[in-house]
């Protein structure tokens, strides 16, 4: 239902605007590529290194260094980029005549567009500027009175527990911090986790679906179903998860979700969703003060003042482009490329893998740690040696460096960050 209104709106819309040619340029290119391999099972898809470099054709990567940091944001295909440079160029060419009778198109046709990738109602989805914006407007927008709590993990990522604990410092609610399990070898061992930090005071819990310094995934449905059966809500932060390991919000059954786009949805820089379930609209403060928005409608996380509606329309492209791959075609080949180092990397004596071996419990994110030897020296010597781009992490829990490969990235760089870590061994004694 939702898919098809979204395709109605696009309709009525698109015919009129400059950047369809390119949206669909693009999408049929890859979409050709796709229906050529109809029938193939995503796992076997995902090794034919062929039909990848039709996609990477898509990207204009750097030359002069390899990238394996696509967990900071993954850059946009090229043809998203043109549609929002075009669009750009289209709303400086219009001016104002623009904001005041086409924005609100571009922002319905937005939110009509991720809904039905999320599979959720258009009237549970405001589009924002990133995940951090989402997710502080959940937490700080939502009444909880002092000696309440908030459950969260000793995961979570750092900004995220920040609006936390100033949550905590401003209004005395309590936080409880639990430790998650690096490998867990079952779902009931996480939910578990959870559970010992909820006390009769529990009234929210934070879940981060896949956790940005190891890659591993949590199983989401069962956390909030156990949270439910206790009356706590569900707040998940899904930055790395969404068109990652999956884009069904409904699916997951939880009261509210915040994300970015432009990390594995490939969309325009500055663009975030904010899933809010209907029921808990009312429930929750917009951060700008919209008054003449009913309490009830999504649309009051919205007010941000001007800002560059570009970004709406590459959205657009970024949504088709993702979806002429093929969203389990995507998973199954950055499962992949993490699981083609991880594999061989982990049977080597000092390199310890910090991302769980089930491959349901991962995808692209990696991290590695070798024994001895300091991230940051680590990460630089691949740099300076080997041309690799990967991040440092140093963190209380998880102290390596995290590897995250792209949708553009060849098997052979994979090979080359295995040589190097092979070189990294000797090297470091
Ligand atoms: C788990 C997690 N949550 C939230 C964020 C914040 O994302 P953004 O900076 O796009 O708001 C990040 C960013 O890396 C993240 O990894």
């Amino acid at each position: 239902m939702y898919r098809r209104s979204f395709l109605e709106t696009l309709g009525k819309t698109s015919l009129a605007l400059p950047w369809t040619s390119i949206l669909a340029g693009a999408s049929v290119r890859v979409s050709a590529a796709t229906a050529a391999r109809s029938g193939v099972e995503p796992d076997v898809l995902a090794r034919d290194e062929a039909f990848w470099r039709e996609i990477a054709a898509e990207f204009s990567p750097a030359a002069d260094f390899i990238n394996l940091e696509y967990g900071y944001y993954h850059a946009a295909a090229v043809p998203t980029l043109e549609a929002e440079l075009r669009a750009a160029r289209d709303l400086h060419r219009r001016s104002s005549r623009y904001k005041r009778t086409q924005m609100r198109e571009d922002h319905e046709a937005a939110r009509l567009a991720l809904a039905s990738l999320a599979g959720v109602s258009p009237e549970e989805v405001a589009v924002t500027r990133n995940a951090t914006e989402s997710i502080n407007t959940v937490i700080q927008g939502l009444d909880l009175m002092p000696g309440e709590e908030i459950v969260y993990s000793n995961q979570d990522y750092g900004s995220v527990v920040e609006t936390l604990e100033q949550k905590a410092k401003r209004f005395g609610v309590m936080l409880r911090e639990i430790a998650l399990p690096l490998d867990p070898s079952s779902d009931e061992e996480v939910v578990q986790a959870y559970l010992a930090g909820f006390t009769p005071r529990t009234k929210l819990v934070v879940v981060t679906q896949m956790i940005n310094l190891t890659g591993q995934v949590l199983p989401v449905r069962a956390i909030c179903d156990a949270a439910h059966a206790r009356g706590v809500e569900v707040l998940v932060d899904a930055a790395h998860a969404f068109a990652h390991v999956d884009t069904s919000i409904a699916e997951l059954n939880c009261d509210y979700l915040g994300t970015s786009l432009h990390k594995w949805l490939c969309s325009p820089l500055g663009m975030g969703l904010l899933y809010v379930k209907r029921e808990k609209i009312s429930k929750v403060w917009p951060f700008m003060a919209d008054m003449r928005l009913a309490a009830t409608d999504i649309r009051k996380f919205e007010q941000l003042g001007t800002r560059p509606e570009s970004a709406h329309r590459g959205i657009l492209t970024a949504i088709e482009f993702h979806r002429a791959i093929g969203g389990a075609n995507k998973l199954a080949r950055l499962r992949y490329l993490h699981a083609t180092w991880a594999q061989k990397v982990r049977t080597w004596p000092r390199a310890r893998v910090l991302t769980p071996r089930e491959a349901r419990r991962h995808g692209a994110v990696g991290t590695l740690m070798i024994e001895g030897v300091d991230p940051k020296s680590l990460a630089q010597y691949w740099f300076n040696e080997h041309r690799l781009f990967t991040a440092p992490l140093g963190h209380p829990v998880i102290q390596g460096v995290r590897v995250t490969p792209g949708v553009p990235t060849p098997i052979a760089h994979i090979d080359l960050f295995v040589e190097a870590v092979q070189a990294a061994l000797a090297r470091f004694t």
